[in-house]
């Protein structure tokens, strides 16, 4: 695991912008596993300033999202499709139609969902970038503490402390959903690279956690020690309990 820790939240983006740019410049049909939360935000804004500036093309991308709450539909404004149309897909020339997520509505069955998307990314030829962001409980993608290593993609329960810190993102009365769709552990030790980005003082104990900590089902994040192409990309503040 290779850790880089970067004066501030912006240049954690742009290095991380210059990893997918070489990437998809030198493999044109690439597929990346991407990732939601506040922290790719910046990454996102910087891919976007590069597509504008010529220095990459998205048109022959494929991605998939990491996860996607149960029963909540890609056009509701809380969906995880909805937000990165918002953030990324919308001001980039990517095709939609090799954009996916693991949605899954009321009444379809999430062990056939998930089974879908894992043969969705088989197909594409397996991941070859995966963006991960950090759970302050350890949790990647959604796959919250307990989650097996060996889980693929599949329906789980969200901890109260995830609801809580995601609670942020939606008004007063509105719905948070509890649930969610998420590619499993194995899912995204299947990738080829993995970049975790964790900005922020609030991240630090789950990064030392993560760098340092027992390899534990307890602490998910912690089974990334054991891929051999993981880089870890911090800003000073996420960096301090290291
Ligand atoms: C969410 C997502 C994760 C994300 C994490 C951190 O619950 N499922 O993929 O990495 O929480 O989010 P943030 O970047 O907003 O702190």
């Amino acid at each position: 695991m290779e850790v880089i820790i970067c004066d501030t939240q912006e240049a954690v983006a742009d290095r991380v912008a210059n990893y997918i740019k070489y990437l998809i410049n030198k493999k044109e049909n690439a597929t990346l596993g991407l990732a939601t939360g506040s922290t790719p935000i910046k990454l996102y804004k910087k891919l976007i300033e590069l597509y504008n500036n010529n220095e990459v093309t998205f048109k022959k991308t494929t991605t998939f999202n990491l996860d996607e709450y149960y029963n909540i539909d890609g056009d509701n404004i809380q969906s995880y499709r909805y937000f990165m149309n918002k953030y990324l897909f919308n001001k980039i020339d990517i095709d939609k139609s090799k954009a996916h997520f693991p949605i899954c509505l009321e009444g379809e069955n999430p062990n056939l969902i998930g089974d879908l998307y894992e043969k969705k990314i088989i197909n594409a030829g397996g991941i070859d970038l995966q963006i991960l962001g950090l759970g302050s409980n350890g949790h990647i993608g959604f796959n919250e503490p307990s989650s097996s290593f060996m889980s693929k993609t599949r329906i789980k329960t969200l901890t109260q402390k995830t609801i809580d810190d995601n609670s942020r993102l939606f008004n007063k009365n509105e719905y948070q959903p509890n649930m969610a769709m998420t590619m499993g552990i194995s899912t995204i030790l299947n990738a080829k690279y993995i970049i975790l980005i964790a900005t922020g003082e609030n991240k630090s104990d789950a990064v030392n956690r993560l760098i340092s900590g027992a390899i534990s089902s307890k602490n998910p994040a912690s089974i990334l020690q054991n891929h051999k192409n993981v880089i870890v990309i911090l800003d000073e503040d996420a960096s301090s309990k290291v």
